[in-house]
């Protein structure tokens, strides 16, 4: 099982600089509520309620004026400062203590999913006893990302960090679900070319092993990026869509809680109060009624 779930939010957000000089990426809007709002949905989705978010140096006030504490929402979150970005893995190794040698995920805090079924795709990947799963996505640039190829069965063949030549284009997204041995395996890492530390090395240990599984979010789901300013624009102009079409919200974290029984009607009025005058609270006015 998996009760416990890192979103790693620090990196420099070079790409998207001057916006990213004063205010870190995961606080810009998608559309109608900062970015972080949306990989921290996908974990309430899972049911997961022990959540450490890994920050910038000096950005820890800025998160905690958006996200309180976990409270009004009725899950834990912690936060923890990273001095400098040393790649992916480097969240399981500020993470030790909260990991406290149980399982637990993964989720870049840049990473946007949506999809009718994902909440019960969510739901099995928790079920993980040992192993580590990852959620594959067709792409049309599979260079961009750490890529998988699989069997006709399904069985992962091989993993390749941004292939110069092809193998697969099937992107691993940044969502991640490993068993209490991460830590470990993380400890073992070294930087790569680039000097980081590779999510797809660790990943790597669990192929070699054969402990290694995927869960495949199809055509019927969208995984979008928003790496770059034009990203950005292109994944708010998603949201704004299905927003105004159908009047629910993506990403609407008290809307989570609220129907996973976590709050009740005193903490969404809190939750009012709070956000003041906008369409969001507009929302949460309408979700108590
Ligand atoms: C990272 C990972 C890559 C993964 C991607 C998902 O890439 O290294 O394997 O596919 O996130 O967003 P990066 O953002 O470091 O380029």
């Amino acid at each position: 099982m998996i009760n416990k779930a890192i979103i790693l939010a620090g990196g420099k957000g070079t790409r998207m600089s001057p916006l990213t000089k004063a205010v870190n990426k995961q606080l810009l809007p998608i559309y109608d509520k900062p970015l972080i709002f949306y990989p921290l949905s996908i974990l309430m989705l899972a049911k997961i309620k022990d959540i450490l978010i890994i920050v910038n140096k000096g950005q820890l006030n800025q998160y905690k004026k958006v996200l309180p504490d976990g409270k009004r929402l009725g899950i834990n979150i912690v936060y923890k400062e990273q001095q400098y970005p040393k790649g992916l893995p480097d969240a399981f190794l500020l993470g030790e203590k909260f990991i406290n040698n149980k399982n637990v995920a993964l989720i870049l805090g840049d990473n946007f999913f949506y999809g009718q079924n994902l909440t019960s795709k969510l739901i099995n990947c928790t079920k993980l006893k040992s192993g580590a799963k990852i959620i594959l996505h067709k792409v049309i640039k599979p260079e961009l990302f750490g890529v998988a190829s699989t069997s006709r069965s399904g069985k992962i063949l091989s993993i390749k960090e941004k292939p110069k030549k092809y193998i697969s284009d099937m992107a691993i997204t940044g969502l991640y679900f490993f068993d209490k041995k991460v830590v470990e395996y993380a400890k073992k890492l070294k930087p790569s070319s680039r000097n980081e530390l590779e999510i797809t090395d660790l990943l790597k240990f669990y192929l070699k092993k054969k402990k290694l599984t995927s869960d495949i979010l199809g055509r019927g789901g969208a995984w979008l990026d928003t790496g770059s300013i034009e990203d950005f624009y292109k994944t708010s102009a998603f949201v704004s869509a299905i927003e105004n079409r159908q009047g629910f919200k993506i990403a609407c974290l008290e809307e989570i809680a609220f129907n996973n029984k976590w709050i009740g009607k005193k903490e969404v009025l809190d939750a009012i109060q709070f956000y003041g005058k906008c369409e969001y609270t507009n929302y949460l006015k309408k979700l108590i009624a």
